[in-house]
């Protein structure tokens, strides 16, 4: 670990100190569980960046290829899983609970793995790969089927150039209420986060008297915004990632490292 601003056991005053704890995640929390991040390298299927699949676009204009690259996300996460930065996160969760102090993990991830290692009080504010939303009559439900459907079995690969199946209405997945399409309970480019889960992650990052980044490039708004309320609600501000940007505007702590190396060691009371 690099540490270029501020000290470890400063950081750990704070953590000591602070009433109202808040932890913002990225991709690269879940980097070591072997997922790759969305900018860096082997963040692309096939030709396509995330950012042309995950959008409203490409699912009105081919929702079977947007169903293949997720049944694809599904084969590779199904089998992940959490890391040590992970299991530090849940682990301080259990000791600001057993002190009657407030610890809230807000995550980009969709992967689910902050719930796999045990945390608790867990905003997902892009939603979540396990779970699917019938966009005629809106319900919600957990869905672990991988394949989504018999018809993506075997396909969804990152080699070739282009959709390997051309698939059909009835091969995908339906909702079981009303019969409409099912897609991914995820918020895509261009779209909006849920409101109600928006603002419970600003009330956790403007109350915070102590707010930790990591692994997040930190370019995608609104989350990315969480840092700079948290930095006006007065909380002390802490990176941890793998190559922190030049930008170190209102940072107090910059460790510089991989969070499932840095965390288990950091996420510690002084007298611990
Ligand atoms: P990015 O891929 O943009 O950034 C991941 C960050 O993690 C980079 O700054 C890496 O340097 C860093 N990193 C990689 N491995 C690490 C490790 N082992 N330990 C610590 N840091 C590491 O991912 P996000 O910032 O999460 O949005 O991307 C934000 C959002 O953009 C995603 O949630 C997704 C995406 O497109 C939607 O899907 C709406």
């Amino acid at each position: 670990m690099r540490v270029l601003r501020g000290e470890v056991s400063e950081f750990q005053r704070w953590l000591q100190k602070s009433e109202r704890f808040a932890v913002l995640t990225g991709a690269g929390v879940s980097a070591e569980s072997g997922i790759p991040t969305f900018r860096g390298p082997g963040g692309l299927w096939r030709q396509y960046s995330a950012v042309e699949l995950a959008t409203p676009q490409a699912w009105s204009e081919n929702p079977g290829l947007v169903w293949e690259f997720y049944n694809y996300r599904r084969v590779l996460m199904g089998e992940k899983r959490p890391n040590p930065a992970h299991l530090a996160l849940a682990k301080i969760e259990k000791e600001f609970q057993k002190l009657g102090k407030a610890f809230t993990l807000i995550t980009q991830n969709i992967d689910d793995l902050h719930l796999e290692a045990g945390s608790q009080n867990l905003i997902r504010l892009h939603g979540s790969l396990w779970e699917v939303r019938c966009v005629r009559c809106a319900k919600v439900s957990p869905n672990r089927e991988v394949p989504i459907t018999p018809a993506f079995a075997g396909t969804g690969g990152v080699e070739g150039n282009g959709p390997s199946k051309a698939f059909r209405e009835a091969d995908l997945p339906h909702c079981s209420e009303c019969g409409g399409l099912l897609r991914p309970h995820v918020v895509w480019f261009g779209e909006m986060l849920d409101p109600e889960v928006l603002a419970s992650a600003q009330k956790a990052a403007l109350e915070a008297e102590l707010f930790l980044v990591v692994g997040t490039s930190a370019v995608v708004y609104p989350a990315a915004g969480l840092v700079e309320l948290a930095a006006q609600g007065g909380a002390k501000i802490a990176v941890v990632n793998l190559d922190v940007p030049v930008s170190h505007r209102f940072l107090d702590f910059v460790f510089e490292g991989a969070a499932g190396e840095i965390l288990p060691s950091l996420l510690q009371f002084p007298d611990s």
